[in-house]
């Protein structure tokens, strides 16, 4: 599991109006794509969905082919966590493919937005009550045999799952911005750890690009 970003130098990943705003450079979005071509399915959080409606397809037709070639999907999976809103029937998100498109949601979800999102090909799976059972959900991935997964944010999501110990590297592409915002979403957000229970990482694998960015690859240490 691989939770990537693209952040400002003040760790910001947005804005404070939460809106998707441009992070990522073209050589990034080359970068990203190769992690998404390399992926079994891509996961984002349900305000990332409804905020961005991100495609989540791999852009270069010549990794949607070696991905064809390997006798893979021409895209990996699109897979998002919501609890009461849904993406809406034209969104990019369930309309962009080819690709398979599941949805975790709680189990108080209702039978006829349940049907509506089943008629347009989403794998509707509910888990737990008020939330989604993120631990259920990440077996019920791999049963359905996506054990590769790119995680593309946001904040609150990533938190859940670093929580969880379910990430298994970070990548950030940090772009020379500051956005600055008390509100603005970070890396991970969510309730926050205490120092005591702060998440390790290993050594940085560091990288600085002519477009004044630089990415940074950390494998999570174990608990
Ligand atoms: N620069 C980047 O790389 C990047 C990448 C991604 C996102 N972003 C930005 O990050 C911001 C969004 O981040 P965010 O923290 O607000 O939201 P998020 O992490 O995208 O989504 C959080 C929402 O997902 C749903 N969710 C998550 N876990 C759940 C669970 N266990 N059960 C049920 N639902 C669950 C809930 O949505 P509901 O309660 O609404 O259903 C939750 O409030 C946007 O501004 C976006 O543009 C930036």
């Amino acid at each position: 599991v691989i939770v990537n970003v693209a952040a400002t130098v003040d760790g910001k990943i947005d804005t404070f109006e939460r809106r998707g705003a441009p992070i990522s450079t073209d050589l990034d979005r080359q970068r990203v794509d190769r992690l998404r071509a390399e992926s079994d399915a891509i996961m984002v959080g349900g305000h990332t969905l409804l905020a961005e409606d991100p495609r989540l397809t791999v852009r270069s037709p010549k990794l949607r082919a070696e991905r064809l070639g390997r006798g893979e999907p021409e895209n990996p999976a699109k897979v998002s966590v919501v609890s009461h809103d849904w993406p809406r029937s034209d969104s990019r998100f369930l309309t962009s493919g080819p690709a398979r498109v599941v949805l975790f949601a709680p189990m108080t979800l209702d039978d006829v937005d349940r049907a509506s999102l089943a008629a347009r090909g989403v794998e509707v799976i509910t888990l737990g009550q008020a939330r989604v059972d993120l631990l259920a959900a990440f077996d019920t991935l791999v049963q359905l045999g996506m054990r590769r997964l790119l995680v593309e944010g946001g904040g609150s999501l990533n938190f859940e799952l670093f929580e969880l110990g379910l990430v298994d590297e970070v990548q950030i592409y940090v772009a020379p911005l500051i956005f600055g915002g008390a509100s603005s979403p970070t890396l991970a957000d969510g309730g926050g750890f205490v120092r005591d229970c702060a998440l390790s990482l290993g050594r940085a694998e560091v990288e600085s690009w002519e477009d004044g960015g630089v990415v940074l690859r950390y494998m999570v240490e174990p608990r």
